[in-house]
């Protein structure tokens, strides 16, 4: 069982995800604490998974909203060792892909609905050629996920997503055995929380920084950054984790990433490998 500090009234939670500097008013139910209490969690026991865990967490992902009602996502659920150790490779190496009994590919798919639709003469299916297509699958493939990882956390379950498994996309069409109009958009690794393991609530950004009234007004970011700064900060500091600022990791983060060669940043090439037209 992980043994992370009980953190259960709605204040303590708010104070968390946000420092002591900052105060909001959040109406209260099981519903919000739950969803303020998530916390990414990468280390696992490698203690079984009930049986309907897959089902269950597919079920929770199918009752989120769908664009249209189109669906366009699938899964696949990795639970062979071997197979995992493959994917936790292409995952740039992460070992919690390797322990979690489960790992989760979540999949954009515009070919089962191309597959499925009755065609009346005359009309070609066009509408999934479309970089609005691709958009479009992302949006209802992250909202099922989200609600996947929410039922998992709710049943006690820790989970990650891993969005590196990008960085691999064609070796993992191919090993997954893709059609086209397929890709894989980020992974979720799934377990027991390893035991002992200490998780923490990450402060998230003021919300002055993220919410805008009528008109987006960026004249609060900086300041609120500075904020976040200082609260991010403190939060590394009192695990004893060296970290370079929030602001600073950003230009690491998204510096000079077309000198890195990941296959993620040359998507548009891959996806139109994988029968995307993109237009
Ligand atoms: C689409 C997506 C991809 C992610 N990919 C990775 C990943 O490859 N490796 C990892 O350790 N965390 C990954 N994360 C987890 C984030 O780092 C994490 O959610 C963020 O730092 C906030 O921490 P928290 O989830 O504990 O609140 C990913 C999160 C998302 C939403």
């Amino acid at each position: 069982m992980s043994q992370s500090k009980k953190i259960e009234t709605l204040a303590e939670l708010v104070r968390e995800r946000y420092g002591p500097d900052q105060q909001y008013d959040v109406l209260d139910n099981a519903v919000v604490r739950h969803i303020l209490k998530h916390r990414s969690v990468r280390s696992f026991a490698p203690t079984p998974l009930p049986a309907n865990t897959v089902q269950t967490l597919v079920a929770a992902a199918q009752a989120g909203s769908s664009s249209s009602n189109l669906q366009v996502w699938s899964v696949v659920a990795l639970q062979d060792v071997a197979h995992k150790k493959q994917h936790a490779i292409w995952a740039k190496d992460q070992d919690f892909v390797r322990q979690a009994p489960l790992f989760l590919i979540w999949l954009a798919d515009l070919s089962r609905n191309r597959l499925l639709a009755q065609v009346p003469e005359g009309v070609r299916i066009d509408g999934t050629d479309y970089l609005e297509s691709v958009v479009l699958t992302a949006v209802d493939t992250a909202i099922a996920a989200q609600n996947a990882v929410l039922a998992a956390e709710s049943l006690g379950l820790g989970a990650v997503y891993v969005g590196a498994i990008r960085s691999h996309i064609r070796a993992i069409a191919k090993d997954l055995r893709l059609p086209p109009y397929v890709f894989p958009l980020f992974g979720t690794a799934i377990g027991y929380p390893a035991d002992g393991l200490v998780t923490h609530i990450r402060p998230r950004l003021p919300q002055a920084a993220a919410v805008h009234h009528e008109h987006y007004d960026a004249s609060a970011q900086k300041q609120a950054g500075q904020s976040y700064d200082q609260t991010l900060d403190a939060f590394w500091k009192k695990q004893g984790i060296e970290h370079p600022l929030w602001t600073r990791h950003l230009a690491t983060r998204l510096g000079n990433v077309s000198q890195s060669g990941d296959e993620r940043y040359a998507l548009r090439e891959v996806l139109q490998e994988l029968g995307f037209p993109l237009r």
